[in-house]
């Protein structure tokens, strides 16, 4: 069949959706944020970078992000039911970096060291993010290689101005101007 779009100027080549490259060039020009994901289990913290944080519902008030089933740390944050998510600011790509990596001590390492803050919850949340938010897990669904993870925020801050951290390509960005 033709490409209905040729011609357009909206679509120029049609790519095959289980191209894993070409699915992470396509989704990856899709600009996002970056935020923590975070728990306490049995007192001892734990957390991850997440770029799939995003607001789902207003009334209820619901956010959602997707962990991957590869994730050591997810498990650990599901088993809690709860978990808090800060939102990094420009100046946190250190912090996204610890909590991405394997085999380091997160909340141990100088760059996120005695940067935590109790949300009322207990989760540590981070201090000069642009915001957190406390939830409790409200609903799982399966989703390929990830988890979906719907849940119910539960208490917030309000919103510090600043500018955020990006993620652009595959790599860290932030906003110009
Ligand atoms: C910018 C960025 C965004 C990420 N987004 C996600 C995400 O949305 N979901 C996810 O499961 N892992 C994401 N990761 C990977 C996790 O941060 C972490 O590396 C991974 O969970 C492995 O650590 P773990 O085994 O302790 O979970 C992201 C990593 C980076 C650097």
């Amino acid at each position: 069949m033709a490409n209905p779009h040729a011609g357009s100027g909206v679509v120029t080549e049609v790519a095959d959706p289980t191209d894993q490259r070409a699915y992470r060039d396509l989704l990856g020009g899709y600009v996002t944020g970056v935020a923590l994901v975070t728990a306490l289990a049995d007192g001892v913290p734990h957390g991850v970078a997440v770029n799939s944080f995003t607001s789902v519902s207003l009334d209820p008030p619901l956010v959602s992000f997707c962990a991957a089933y590869s994730s050591g740390t997810w498990p650990v944050i599901r088993d809690t039911g709860r978990f808090a998510v800060s939102i990094l600011a420009e100046d946190q790509e250190p912090v996204s970096r610890v909590f991405a990596r394997r085999g380091v001590d997160r909340f141990g390492d100088p760059a996120t060291r005695d940067r935590f803050v109790a949300a009322p919850s207990g989760i540590p949340i981070l201090r000069g993010s642009l915001g957190w938010l406390d939830c409790t897990i409200t609903a799982l669904h399966d989703a390929g290689d990830h988890e979906l993870v719907l849940g119910r925020v539960t208490a917030m801050s309000r919103a510090v101005p600043g500018r955020p951290l990006l993620y652009f390509r595959g790599g860290y960005a932030r906003l110009e101007g």
